[in-house]
């Protein structure tokens, strides 16, 4: 396990370049997988997850190289060994989606994280719709029989774009119409990449926030090149660090805003940060932006409802800004962050308690309340096998003097291998 000490107290100033968003990177690759022709997929995430992805692409039969990919005309290879999705939660469950409708038998496997995670979400929607497995289905290891996809109406309880998108690539190889309704609008990157790629589908929003797809099939999506922003949940470890590191005033370059994804600035802003998107333009259907933070005092807030889903990996850091806001912040409705990469509510509450800060769990979230950062501890944890508990850990000690630990901070290479060298070099 490898550790990685910080020590903090510097302002962050100048310009970076975010990394490409780690959602979109999967759905090009594994859309234009599909698809028919070929395609650019460039600005892509270089990380473990979307590695993990790319490997079980090629395993399908796909060729991909240097960002160029050769689609299968809607057709996939059955794989000779088993997918391997290492600590990628997307990986599985949206190739899960994908292989469902092939003619082919594949076992998913991953990491010991990826292995304890809840499956049936995905898994139940895909056996309505006419896939079956072959011993338990709710946890990796798990072996799939695709087929024959017959389409229906599915009524998921999870605001879930990984549990969508699974069961809109098995409709869209499937006869008849599929109605699939979540009850608030997770990501949409999906919805926007298969409309890019020609897929016809209709979408509505209910009175309660409710979001209906309605999709008949079969289709088979054309390929399209992708340019992919960088991503808000990687920025957003910036967007804390700029907020709460007194004296710092930095630019994040290119970063995708797609409004089901910027939770994270509508909290912060409403927390009194000074966060101004600059440039903002439109990319390949996809909105993009240059964000500017300079640090500010910010106050206290709650998080619940419908905005969960617009930026549920972003409680942990968002979390770590609690801690600096004086007064008492709440996260509630977010039970999700418990069948995270980590038990994330234990596991941020863990980054907290190492600080001396005071906090109170709750089954479906928790309480914070803010104190002055003389008075903290620099923080001290394992990450587990947590990318986001390890960034969300050396961001909370970048205002503090003395030394952050970070067991198992290799983690971090499943989204944002280059994150300690963005750090470093706005500290420069
Ligand atoms: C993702 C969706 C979210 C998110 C995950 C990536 C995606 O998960 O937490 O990091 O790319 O679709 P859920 O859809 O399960 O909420």
């Amino acid at each position: 396990m490898s550790v990685l000490r910080l020590l903090g107290g510097s302002p962050l100033t100048g310009r970076v370049r975010i990394p490409g968003d780690k959602s979109i990177s999967h759905r090009a690759l594994m859309f234009n997988a599909f698809a028919s022709g070929d395609a650019t997929v460039s600005g892509i995430l270089e990380s473990e997850d979307v590695a993990a992805t790319t490997r079980c692409l090629q395993q399908l039969g796909v060729e991909i190289a240097d960002g160029h990919i050769r689609g299968g005309a809607g057709i996939l290879s059955p794989p000779s060994q088993a997918l391997y999705c290492g600590n990628s939660g997307t990986t599985m469950r949206l190739l899960l989606g994908l292989l469902a409708g092939q003619k082919l038998e594949a076992t998913f496997t991953g990491d010991a994280s990826l292995s304890r995670r809840p499956m049936a979400r995905v898994t139940t929607p895909l056996k309505m719709l006419g896939a079956t497995f072959s011993g338990p289905h709710d946890r990796a290891p798990l072996n799939l029989h695709g087929g024959r996809i017959v389409n229906c109406t599915i009524t998921s309880t999870v605001a879930s774009a990984q549990v969508k998108t699974a069961v809109m690539l098995a409709a869209i190889q499937g006869r008849g119409t599929l109605t699939y309704t979540e009850p608030a609008l997770s990501r949409d990157h999906t919805e926007r990449l298969l409309a890019a790629m020609g897929v016809a589908f209709d979408r509505t929003i209910d009175e309660t926030g409710g979001h209906t797809i309605t999709l008949t099939g079969p289709q088979t999506p054309k390929a399209v090149d992708v340019d992919v922003p960088g991503d808000i949940s990687s920025a957003a470890f910036f967007l804390v660090a700029g907020s709460i590191v007194e004296g710092s005033d930095l630019t994040l370059e290119h970063v995708g805003v797609n409004p089901s994804r910027t939770g994270v600035i509508d909290v912060l802003r409403r927390m009194g940060a000074d966060i101004t998107l600059l440039n903002e333009r439109d990319v390949g259907g996809e909105p993009v932006a240059d964000i500017r933070v300079r640090s500010a005092v910010l106050g206290p807030t709650d998080i619940n409802g419908e905005l969960i889903p617009r930026l549920v990996d972003e409680i942990p850091v968002l979390a770590v800004a609690m801690a600096h806001a004086r007064g008492e912040s709440r996260v509630g409705d977010a039970s999700e962050l418990r069948v995270k990469e980590s038990d994330r509510i234990g596991t941020t509450l863990g980054i907290l308690k190492s600080m001396g800060v005071r906090t109170h769990e709750q089954p479906d979230g928790f309480s914070v309340w803010g104190m002055d950062s003389d008075d903290m501890n620099p923080p001290a944890v394992d990450a587990g096998l947590d990318h986001r508990i390890a960034m969300a850990t050396l961001v909370a000690g970048l205002p503090l003097s003395g030394e952050t630990e970070v067991v198992g901070a290799d983690a971090i290479n499943s989204s944002f291998p280059n994150f300690m060298d963005l750090v470093d070099q706005l500290r420069a």
